[in-house]
């Protein structure tokens, strides 16, 4: 059994290689389209999306987004931005309470809407041709980008996408065993045994072969907390993004 819809979802790998043709207007229009039309709390769409297409603006973003070549290359970069600057507002001149969002419960939701309209945008531009890329530059440099697209308070950008039509077909990237990510009425937690298992296509890998060679250490799990995503960095990060939501009105 399948469809177009499965199809895309199923056919998705990201994209890292783009062409230089520019996004065809309609189908930009589509795929924004396609993200404002997820669910979302209580309908409030506690989300906003910043296009940016100007190829001087990605320049001076780059920096932000650790000068992945992605990020200048694509001809298009969607910003996800958790939004409750509107909602507020909204609030205000309606005279009911101002700081009723103020908190992290509403941050939370703004996440999730904003996530929810990325992925949207994302299996609408895939199902149309185009290719995507998350930047989870977005996520470290949460501070930078403010300053650089003039979000107000209660604002926080949580997502980025480089979109744009392929220049590459990329492998289908090897991901874990659906039985091992699905639990059924409850939670099974993990064994040792059950780790071992569930991780072993992914390290008999070529890929990570290459990868552990590269780096001289032993396995795959020690690539990510000593060279990807270090205890370190991500509690320097932890702390930029507090700020920002302090900063923001969130917290
Ligand atoms: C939150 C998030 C951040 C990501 N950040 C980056 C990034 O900065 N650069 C990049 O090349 N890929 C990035 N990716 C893409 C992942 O590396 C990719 O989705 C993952 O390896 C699985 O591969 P696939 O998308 O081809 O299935 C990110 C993905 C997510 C969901």
């Amino acid at each position: 059994m399948t469809n177009s819809t499965l199809k895309t979802i199923l056919q998705h790998r990201s994209i890292r290689k783009f062409t230089s043709t520019e996004i065809d207007e309609q189908a930009l229009t589509l795929i924004l389209q396609a993200a404002c039309n997820g669910s979302t709390m209580g309908n409030m769409q506690l989300y906003s999306i910043i296009v940016t297409k100007d190829k001087e603006k990605m320049k001076e973003m780059a920096p932000l987004h650790f000068n992945q070549p992605i990020a200048t290359n694509a001809p298009a970069i969607l910003t996800f931005v958790a939004d409750f600057n509107r909602f507020n507002k909204y609030c205000e001149y309606r005279g009911a309470e101002t700081d009723a969002y103020s908190n992290l419960q509403s941050y939370h939701w703004a996440v999730i809407d904003a996530i929810i309209a990325a992925q949207n945008a994302c299996v609408a531009a895939e199902s149309l041709g185009l290719g995507i890329c998350w930047l989870g530059t977005i996520t470290f440099n949460a501070d930078k980008f403010i300053e650089a697209l003039k979000l107000p308070k209660h604002t926080v950008p949580v997502a980025c996408i480089a979109i744009g039509y392929p220049d590459e077909q990329p492998e289908l990237t090897d991901k874990l065993p659906l039985e091992t990510l699905v639990h059924y009425e409850t939670y099974n937690d993990y064994t040792k045994e059950s780790i071992d298992w569930l991780y072993a296509d992914k390290e008999a890998h070529e890929n990570t072969k290459k990868l552990l060679e590269e780096n001289n250490l032993p396995n795959l799990a020690r690539i990510f907390t000593e060279r990807r995503y270090k205890k370190a960095d991500n509690e320097h990060y932890a702390k930029v993004l507090e700020n920002v939501m302090k900063e923001q009105g969130f917290y």
